[in-house]
Formats: C-alpha cells, structure tokens, sequence
C-alpha cells in the first residue's frame, strides 16, 4: 500500500475512528482489491475485516444458505444480476444512501430497480481477451465478433466461465438472449462449446490462463484483460462488433447480518470517492460509480463501445437466472462433445 493512498483515506473517515467490533464481508472482486479494501478500511475505523472472496453466483449460494442465520454483513462486488436476485429474495437490507446522488445514472438505476437493497460500484463490458504471441505463432486472427468465435482455428483454444458459480458467465449468457434471440442464442452456445476447452469456476480464470499462454481466446469482461496486460503479458481485448453486455457492478448490506451499523459504515464509505480509489490502486479497470472519481484512460469508455440495452431487472430476476442456468447446464454443459 503506498503510505499517499492510506493518508487520503484516513482523513475521510474522521468520525469513525473510534469505532470498533468486526463487519464481515464477501468479496466478490479480485483478490488484490478485496485486500487493499479491507486492509484500508480496517486501519481508518479500527472495524475488524472478516473477507471471503467469492464469485458472484457462489456468493449469492452462500446469503441463500445462511438465510436462516446470516453470518455476513456486506456483499461487495460481482456482477448485478445475483444481487438484484438476493434483493428479490429479501436476503439483503433496504438502504438508501445519501450519496446516491453522486453516483452515475446506471448505478443509481441499479439502486432503484431493486427497491434499494443493491447498488452500483463499478461498470463493466464483457468481450474477449487473447494472446497475441500465441494468435501469431498459429497465424490465427484476433476475434473481433461472436462470430469469429466459432472458427476452426480456435478449436479448443476458448475458455469461458461456467455461469452457475460465475457472474461473467451468466452476464455473456443474457447479453446473448439479448441480442439474438433464445433459441439462436442456444444454437450458438452449443456450436462455441466445440471450441470452448473448459468452463472455469471463477469469472478471471480464463484471462489468466490466456495471460500464461495455455489458451488462446477468453470470454471476459475487458477490464480484466486490461488487468493482465497492465502486468506485463501479451494479451490484447476486443468488445463484439455485433454488440455487447455490460455489468453493473454491486454491492449489498445483508438483512440481519451480525454487524449491520459496521455494513453501513464500509458501504458508505465504499461510495465515496476516496473510498473508490481502491479498484485503480490495485490495477481493476472497471468504471468507478461515483462520478467525482477521476477516470483512468486505461478505462474502457461505454460511449465508444456497442453496447446492447441490457435489461438488468428482467435478467436479474430470480426465475429467468435459474431458468437460463438450467437450461445452460442441460443442454450445452451436459451435451457430451
Ligand atoms: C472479476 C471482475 C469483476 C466481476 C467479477 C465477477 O473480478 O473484475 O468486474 O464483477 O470478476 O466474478 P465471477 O467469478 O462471478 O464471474
């Protein structure tokens, strides 16, 4: 942690330095700003930090089987849709806060589409990351399309995440219903899986393993291809000229967790500016959702990207993600290649 970046965030919390006992949280994003968050927040209140990192549907598992007994107090991060689920589902708290104002339309849309037991963190496309040694060593051509996604060459060389345990996954899987149509959209999924060589569990694995050189082409959000390059490996990133999804990044107070006053406090101040910072500092490229951060130039600009209308309350309703999952895992995950 670079000591700039501690001092700026001590001075916003002024008032709760003197506050005490635990907040427990699931962290649904990358392990390096989960950790500075926490790291962070624990030394400006004195709130112990209890983190567990999590994908976005494992997540939403997770609040469903404590719903009896709720042992977290915050959801932060993951892709909005599970969390719009949780909001459905009367697992997470109403909140409204005053810094709603400050945020970016979608976020606050987020906010308002689920009665305000969620709202947006960050902005996110999804498109595909590649390895741009490994597309010259074979004379293969970046993908730019869905399209292009289903040509011989990448036989085996596309990795996507599975959407039951993977908010990216499920994100790809609406953006697709979206844009083509149901059964289209199925017919495609079952002609990518001939070239698709694993279903990962987490959202970031197939990025990763473009970066270390063992598959080709990923599904991801671009965000996390920038990560990847940032650090130095070869991978580049296209958005589908046909047109792409979006995640609105969330993050929710749990109802009747242990710590609800220390949930407000890390939620409030994960709205604010300094509080936002946090994503850049560990090298994540989403788009921050309060409007006073500063944007990087590495941060992919929606204006410039096709992006589909995303209908984030009907994708994110209960019956249609278990629905589509379900359908996903009978007919492309169980199919037999
Ligand atoms: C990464 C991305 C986030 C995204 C998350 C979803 O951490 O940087 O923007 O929300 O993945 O993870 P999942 O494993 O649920 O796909």
């Amino acid at each position: 942690m670079k000591p700039a970046v501690l001092a700026l965030s001590l001075i916003a919390l002024p008032g709760l330095a003197a506050a005490q006992g635990q907040v427990n949280i699931i962290c649904s994003v990358q392990a390096e700003w989960c950790n500075m968050m926490s790291t962070v927040f624990a030394k400006s209140t004195g709130i112990k930090v209890n983190m567990t990192a999590k994908g976005s549907g494992e997540a939403l598992a997770q609040l469903m089987a404590e719903r009896a007994n709720p042992k977290t107090d915050v959801w932060f991060g993951g892709t909005g849709d599970p969390h719009l689920q949780a909001a459905e589902q009367g697992l997470t708290l109403e909140y409204k806060s005053p810094l709603l104002p400050q945020l970016y339309p979608w976020a606050q849309k987020q906010a308002a589409d689920s009665k305000y037991h969620t709202v947006g963190v960050y902005l996110g496309p999804l498109g595909f990351g590649f390895n741009t040694e490994l597309l010259a060593k074979k004379k293969a051509a970046a993908p730019t399309s869905w399209a292009d996604l289903l040509r011989p060459e990448y036989k085996g060389e596309i990795q996507m995440a599975n959407p039951a345990s993977s908010g990216t996954a499920y994100t790809m899987i609406a953006t697709l219903v979206q844009l083509m149509g149901e059964d289209k959209a199925f017919d495609y999924m079952k002609a990518l899986d001939r070239n698709i060589s694993a279903y990962t569990r987490s959202g970031t694995a197939p990025v990763k393993a473009v970066a270390r050189g063992e598959t080709m082409v990923s599904i991801s959000f671009v965000h996390d291809a920038t990560t990847e390059k940032v650090n130095g490996f070869p991978v580049g990133q296209a958005t589908p000229s046909e047109g792409t999804g979006a995640e609105v990044g969330s993050m929710s107070i749990v109802k009747g967790g242990p710590n609800t006053a220390n949930a407000k406090a890390f939620y409030e101040w994960a709205l604010t500016p300094s509080g936002q910072q946090f994503g850049l500092a560990a090298k994540q490229f989403q788009l921050p959702s309060n409007s006073k951060v500063p944007i990087d130039p590495r941060m992919s600009d929606p204006k410039k990207i096709k992006l589909i209308n995303y209908d984030y309350a009907k994708y994110g309703a209960s019956a249609e993600r278990k629905r589509l999952i379900a359908k996903w895992e009978k007919e492309i995950q169980n199919q037999g290649k």
